[in-house]
C-alpha cells in the first residue's frame, strides 16, 4: 500500500488567463501571471491511498463522492502515469482519493487551481514522478499549472499544438517581495452562475475585444508586469493589475450573451480602492477579480492595518477580510 498527503495553495492572477485555443488540452490564447498564496489560509489538501486490495478508484471532494469518469480527472491520471517509470509497482492498483478545500469551492476563488495542482502533485508522489508537472495540472484546470510554484509565476501559452511547451515557470521566488500581501474579500461564497469553462468558450467564440486583448495587449502587458515585479515597483504593478482585471471583465461583458461575474458590492470595492488611492495621493492598493464577485486586494504590509480598518468601516458585516499572505507552493505534507 502507498499513501501520500499533500497541500497546494491557490494562486491569484494579476494578468488574467481567459480563453482557450485548444479546449481538450487546455491551451490558452495568452500568457498569464499570478502570485501563489501561502498555505496558511486558502489551500487544497489531498490524500491518496493506492493499494492492490482496492477494487475500484474513488474520489471524494469535500466529503462528496465524485464521478471518476470526469474527463479532466482521467486526463491528469493518465498523463502522470505516462511519466512514471514502468517498474513502479502501484501503476495498476486502484486509488482512493480524498480532497478538501478550506475555502468556498467554485465561488471564483481559484478552488479548481489549488484542487487540481494538489491532485496532480499527490499523484506524482504516489507514482514517483519528478520534473515540471505543471503541464499535467494544466489539463485539470488551466490556472492550476501556476500553483506548482511559489512566488510569482508565469504560465507560458506555448507555441506547439501538443501543449508540451504550455507550462508554468517562476518569475520571482517566494522571498523576492516579502512586503507583499493579499487580502481576500469574500463578497459571496455561492457557486458562480457561469463556470469559467463555459464563460471562456462563449468569450472566445463571440468577443472581438478578447481577441484584440490576447493578440495586442497582453503580450506587452506581461513584459511590463514581469519588470514591475522584478523591480518591486508597486505603483506600476498595481495599475497593470487593475487594468487587466477590468479588461478581463470588459471582455466578459463583450461576450454574447454576456457573462457577469462582478456584482454591486464588487463595483463598490473598485470605486472605494480608487478613492482611497486618490485620497492617499499614491497607488497603495490594487484590486483584481477572477470569475466571481470576490475581490483580491494586493497591497504592502505597511498599509494592511489601515486598509482592513477602512473595509470593516465601509462593510461592517461583509465582506470578510479572509487572508493576508504570501509565499507558498505545492508541498508534500506527509508522505508515507
Ligand atoms: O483555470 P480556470 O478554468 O478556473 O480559469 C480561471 C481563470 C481566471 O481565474 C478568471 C483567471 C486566471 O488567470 O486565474
Amino acid at each position: 500500500m502507498k499513501i501520500a498527503t499533500c497541500k497546494a495553495p491557490v494562486n491569484i492572477a494579476v494578468i488574467k488567463y481567459w480563453g482557450k485555443r485548444d479546449e481538450n488540452l487546455i491551451l490558452p490564447i495568452n500568457d498569464s501571471i499570478s502570485a501563489t498564496l501561502s498555505l496558511d489560509h486558502m489551500c487544497a489538501k489531498t490524500t491518496i491511498v493506492s493499494s492492490p486490495d482496492l477494487t475500484e478508484t474513488r474520489f471524494w471532494l469535500n466529503g462528496e463522492l465524485q464521478s471518476t469518469g470526469n474527463k479532466r480527472f482521467q486526463k491528469c491520471l493518465e498523463e502522470i502515469k505516462k511519466r512514471a517509470k514502468p517498474d513502479v509497482e502501484c501503476l495498476n492498483w486502484h486509488l482512493n482519493i480524498v480532497s478538501e478545500n478550506n475555502f468556498p469551492t467554485a465561488a471564483g476563488l481559484a478552488s479548481s487551481a489549488a484542487g487540481y495542482a494538489c491532485l496532480v502533485y499527490t499523484l506524482a508522489q504516489i507514482y514517483e514522478v519528478d520534473g515540471n508537472i505543471s503541464s499535467v495540472g494544466r489539463m485539470g484546470s488551466g490556472s492550476a499549472c501556476r500553483s506548482f510554484f511559489g512566488g510569482w509565476v508565469r504560465w507560458l501559452k506555448g507555441e506547439k499544438n501538443d501543449g508540451s511547451d504550455s507550462l508554468a515557470i517562476q518569475v520571482a521566488p517566494e522571498n523576492h517581495w516579502p512586503e507583499m500581501r493579499v487580502l481576500v474579500l469574500v463578497v459571496s461564497d455561492h457557486k458562480k452562475a457561469y463556470s469559467s469553462t463555459s464563460g471562456m468558450k462563449t468569450s472566445v467564440e463571440t468577443s472581438e475585444l478578447l481577441k484584440y486583448r490576447a493578440e495586442n495587449i497582453v503580450p506587452r502587458r506581461v513584459e511590463e508586469m514581469v519588470q514591475a515585479i522584478q523591480n518591486k515597483d508597486f505603483p506600476t504593478f498595481a495599475k497593470l493589475t487593475m487594468q487587466d482585471s477590468n479588461q478581463f471583465h470588459s471582455s466578459c461583458l463583450d461576450t454574447y450573451p454576456p457573462c457577469f461575474y462582478l456584482n454591486d458590492t464588487s463595483r463598490v470595492i473598485i470605486e472605494l480602492i480608487h478613492a482611497y488611492n486618490e485620497f492617499r495621493e499614491e497607488t497603495k492598493v490594487a484590486y483584481t477579480f477572477d470569475a466571481g464577485p470576490n475581490a483580491c486586494l494586493y497591497l504592502l504590509e505597511k498599509d494592511v492595518a489601515e486598509v482592513i480598518e477602512m473595509i470593516n468601516y465601509v462593510f461592517p458585516s461583509e465582506p470578510i477580510a479572509m487572508s493576508s499572505y504570501f509565499k507558498g507552493k505545492a508541498v508534500p505534507y506527509t508522505t508515507i
